[in-house]
């Protein structure tokens, strides 16, 4: 059995859909927070448990007889280590054979606020004495493109990351790659640093899409506080526009750069390109 968390998600409904081209339907377990948004995988014939990270009196139930389980990392950010933390003392209770985790590209080399939380999952996960593979996702290439209503009304994307290279791929890549560590083997105790094969700048980035939407779109590079005010001036949380600034700050250090070519050789093809997912997003 292997069980998916956090399938409602957006990259939980891609592990899953791609499990389902590999395995039995039944051999599959979505455990979720909100078990009535998953009617449909339970139509597909997938078993649908209720999960929810912040509630560990669920989580023995969602894991029993589980071979392996996907942990996908939790959207909730500042309770994100105490949630999983919770999970993997599940796991290790119902004996797991093996924990893959969605953790961040770099680990604990990351400069990344926001990767203090991944890397405590990491260490809670090493003494675990549970067989864990770390999935080191890069950023996804839908962080820019899912949003590009603002930059094509103003001709301008926004941003305090400079020059700074951004080894991006899409959620199917990174599902793509859980669903080979899930159906794989010898997969206990690997790290895999996963990004996109072509790296691209925010000035690259908008050019891209200039060029897809016929119209004149400037990468503006603004100062962290000023990232920060616009951010905030647009409605986004404090705490939240922070991460964001630190993030883009980390990317102008190289924080979300990789040339491995890790996600392309588990995956067994090039990643999504971005130009494709410029492409997909206009069209959507
Ligand atoms: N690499 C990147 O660029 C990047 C960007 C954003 C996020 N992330 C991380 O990657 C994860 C997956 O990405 P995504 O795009 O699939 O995000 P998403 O669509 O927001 O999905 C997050 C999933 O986490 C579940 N979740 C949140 N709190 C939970 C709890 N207390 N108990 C159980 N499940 C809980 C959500 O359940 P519901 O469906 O019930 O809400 C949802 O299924 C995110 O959660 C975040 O940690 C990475």
């Amino acid at each position: 059995m292997i069980v998916v968390t956090g399938a409602t998600g957006k990259l939980g409904r891609l592990v899953v859909e791609g499990l389902l081209q590999k395995v039995p339907a039944a051999t599959v377990i979505a455990a979720v927070r909100s078990p009535e948004k998953a009617a449909a995988l339970a139509a597909r014939g997938v078993q649908v448990r209720h999960a929810d990270y912040a509630r560990p009196e669920t989580l023995a139930t969602a894991l029993a007889g589980a071979e392996k389980v996907l942990l996908v990392s939790s959207s909730e950010v500042g309770q994100r280590a105490a949630q999983h933390a919770a999970v993997v003392e599940a796991a290790r209770r119902a004996g797991v054979g093996l924990l893959a985790y969605t953790s961040v590209l770099h680990g604990e080399h990351s400069r990344l606020a926001l990767a203090a939380e991944h890397v405590a999952t990491e260490t809670a996960l090493r003494a675990s004495g549970l067989a864990w593979t770390f999935l080191r996702n890069g950023w996804y290439l839908e962080n820019y493109t899912e949003n590009l209503g603002p930059a094509l009304q103003h001709g301008a994307l926004v941003g305090c990351a400079g020059n700074g290279r951004i080894a991006a791929a899409a959620r199917a890549d990174y599902a793509a790659a859980a669903v080979a560590v899930l159906t794989g083997t010898g997969q206990a105790g690997r790290i895999h640093e996963l990004a996109g094969d072509q790296p691209f700048t925010m000035a690259e980035l908008a050019a891209e899409v200039s060029r897809q939407a016929g119209k004149p779109i400037a990468y503006r590079d603004l100062t962290p506080e000023q990232y920060r005010d616009v951010l905030t001036s647009a409605g986004v949380p404090g705490p939240f526009a922070d991460l964001l600034v630190d993030s883009d700050v980390g990317i102008t250090k190289g924080e979300l750069d990789d040339a491995s070519g890790t996600l392309r050789r588990l995956i067994g093809r090039p990643t999504t390109t971005l130009a494709d997912a410029v492409k997909a997003a206009l069209k959507g």
